[in-house]
């Protein structure tokens, strides 16, 4: 089974944030119950060369064991190496090991075919719940699946895999309106493919965080020491002839000579901005402005943060926004939350629980609402093996 446990960890090796590990236990659970021996299989960073003790799955591996409440076996070997036929022979059957980080092989990122068949040697059955990188095209994401179809054996989706596809592609391919999209976050440059698929979709685009402050260059505006990326201005204001009336920027801001910790924060009309001053988060009449349009929607898709949260000065355009979107959520609206950084706002703000759905995926689930195909979902459907195991 093919997990994305690439998880936050504190300085001690503590997890930080462990949704995408909780996300994984309905589909372990399902193959438990049907008596399945589970090999589980996970990259976590991108160490460099090799081990390196910083990128062990140990942790995930002692978090699941308290979690499930049940001996999780962390490999000491690596595919290829002697001694991991042997240590994969002794798991019990009915047991639960994970292998050590799958990027401590070289193969890994390079798709090694050598490698897939390791891996693929370990099973009947191929799961792909690893929805956060199915943007990638890797030996234990893909390759694996392959040589275990080939020969005969079954690819199938794990639920997370089923309900991130279906919450970010099927929901929003017709989706009740008002569609409003919220996005945020510092550049538009990661962002421009999803954007562009999702403009002419949208009844709202609302844009907040830095991406916001290219906008307001676009307008002509002054925005002092704001992030900006002078490349994109064009394309910014580009969009906003396409898009109309249907982009709503923010109208005032939130500004400080820094972004730290306890800074000093004023509120700025859009156009006062002056030199020396930083765009940390929307202002309160922008906050306004866009909490109305969300509480008018039925359906709402929201990516990106409106401001540095992670500072008390600078969180309330995010927090105001994620709350007004659980609560459109709780009158009945469908809310999507991609991942990644709103993912993490969502959890700081205490409603994610109250969204429809939280994407494990950052990436991936940029480049699934770009409509981009995913090699790791693609290969679970030409194994046209798709369903729940
Ligand atoms: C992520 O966190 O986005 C995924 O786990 C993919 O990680 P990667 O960008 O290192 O491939």
């Amino acid at each position: 089974m093919r997990v994305d446990y690439n998880v936050p960890l504190d300085d001690e090796g503590g997890i930080t944030d462990s949704s995408r590990i909780e996300a994984s236990i309905p589909t372990l659970r399902a193959l438990l119950d049907a008596g399945a021996t589970i090999f589980l299989v996970s990259h976590l960073g991108r160490p460099k060369e090799g081990r390196d003790p910083e990128f062990s799955l140990r942790p995930v591996a002692d978090w699941l064991a308290a979690r499930l409440e049940r001996d999780v076996h962390l490999f000491q070997n690596l595919p290829g190496e002697s001694g991991f036929e042997e240590e994969a022979r002794q798991l019990s059957a009915g047991g639960v090991a994970l292998l050590e980080n799958i990027r401590f092989s070289p193969g890994e990122t390079k798709n090694d075919p050598g490698l897939a068949r390791a891996l693929a040697d370990l099973a009947d059955v191929f799961v792909g719940d690893a929805f956060g990188v199915a943007h990638r095209a890797h030996a234990s994401n893909v390759g694996a699946a392959e040589v275990l179809v080939s020969r005969g054996g079954l690819a199938l989706a794990g639920h997370l895999m089923e309900r991130e596809v279906e919450s970010l592609e099927s929901k929003l391919a017709d989706p009740a309106r008002p569609f409003t999209a919220v996005m945020g976050g510092a550049k538009i440059s990661g962002k421009i493919d999803a954007i562009e698929a999702i403009l002419p979709r949208v009844d709202h685009l609302l844009i907040g965080g830095a991406m916001a402050n290219t906008f307001f260059r676009a307008l002509g505006l002054e925005t002092g020491d704001s992030l900006v990326e002078g490349d994109r201005i064009e394309l910014a204001h580009d969009l906003l002839e396409r898009g109309g009336d249907r982009i709503v920027l923010p109208i005032d801001c939130v500004v400080s000579e820094e972004i730290a910790r306890g800074a000093e924060a004023l509120v700025r009309d859009r156009s006062e901005v002056s030199p020396g001053e930083r765009i940390g988060d929307i202002g309160p009449q922008s906050r306004e402005l866009f909490v109305r349009r969300i509480r008018e929607s039925s359906t709402i898709l929201w990516n990106g943060p409106m401001g540095v949260f992670e500072f008390p000065a600078f969180r309330e355009g995010t927090f105001d926004l994620a709350r007004s979107m659980a609560e459109a959520c709780d009158r009945g609206a469908l809310v999507i939350v991609g991942g990644g950084d709103s993912a993490a706002a969502a959890i700081a703000a205490g409603v994610a629980e109250r969204m429809s759905h939280v994407s494990t995926g950052g990436g991936a689930s940029l480049d699934l609402l770009a409509g981009k195909s995913l090699p790791g979902v693609e290969v679970l459907r030409a194994a046209d093996g798709r369903g729940a195991p």
